[in-house]
């Protein structure tokens, strides 16, 4: 059964955590877009919610469906955050910033009352790091952010590091976020001490956020190919 499906019925379960009333965070990547549609359906039928996007691209997705979004700076409570994430481990802590929107998604998720993430099973995992994490840095002086990067995953017992600048799809130029920020993919293969990894990056000047997110995530919905399975801390 397909990724797709299993991120639809994770997507339809989250459903369950919006109210009317609420302001919600909405997430970035493939499964928050289903998400968004759903919702989209929802708001139709007369459900009065609205939504901080963590990303240009949610925004835009968010219109389209008539989801409607109010400006970050207008909030001063969000209730929920429903997001994706890359991986997952059994503490529920991610990684997240495939999609290159980690800062404002952990901006977002950090100041909700709470966060619900939808994922398929392929991102359960026993140790983070498979998946290369995602830090986000300045672009100024970015390849000595880089190498100190890679001492402080050295430090905090990754092997062997690969610290690599993400581009855009031409391959060439760097891929911009849409904080004005460059994206260093760290292949880790394994992450053994996530909140001490946490500890040494935040540690370093011209590193904006990295995509590790500690004690955020409340609940996580796995889809399965026949239902989604919900999962509370
Ligand atoms: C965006 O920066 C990411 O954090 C996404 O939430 C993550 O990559 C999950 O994406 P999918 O839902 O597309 O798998």
């Amino acid at each position: 059964m397909s990724a797709q499906r299993q991120k639809a019925h994770a997507a339809a379960a989250a459903l369950d955590y919006v109210e009317n009333g609420m302001t919600l965070g909405l997430g970035s990547g493939s499964t928050a877009e289903i998400f968004l549609r759903l919702l989209g359906e929802r708001v139709k039928e007369g459900l009065d919610v609205r939504g901080v996007p963590t990303s240009q691209r949610t925004a835009d997705v968010a219109r389209e469906n008539g989801v409607p979004l109010i400006e970050v700076d207008h909030v001063d409570h969000i209730a929920v955050t429903i997001d994706g994430a890359d991986e997952v481990d059994g503490h529920f802590r991610l990684i997240k910033g495939g999609g290159a929107c980690l800062l404002r998604e952990k901006i977002i998720a950090h100041a909700s009352d709470l966060m619900v993430v939808m994922v398929d099973e392929s991102k359960l995992v026993d140790t983070l790091g498979k998946f290369p994490l995602p830090v986000e840095v300045d672009p100024f002086g970015f390849s000595l952010t880089a190498g100190q990067i890679y001492e402080a995953l050295r430090k905090a017992g990754v092997k062997a590091p690969d610290v690599q600048l993400r581009r855009k799809g031409d391959g060439l130029a760097p891929l911009i976020t849409d904080g004005g920020h460059y994206i260093l993919d760290c292949a880790c293969e394994a992450i053994p001490d996530a909140r001490l990894a946490d500890q040494y990056l935040k540690a370093i000047p011209g590193m904006v956020e990295h995509g590790l997110f500690i004690d955020i995530a409340r609940v996580v919905i796995v889809g399965e190919d026949t239902e989604a399975r919900v999962l509370e801390l």
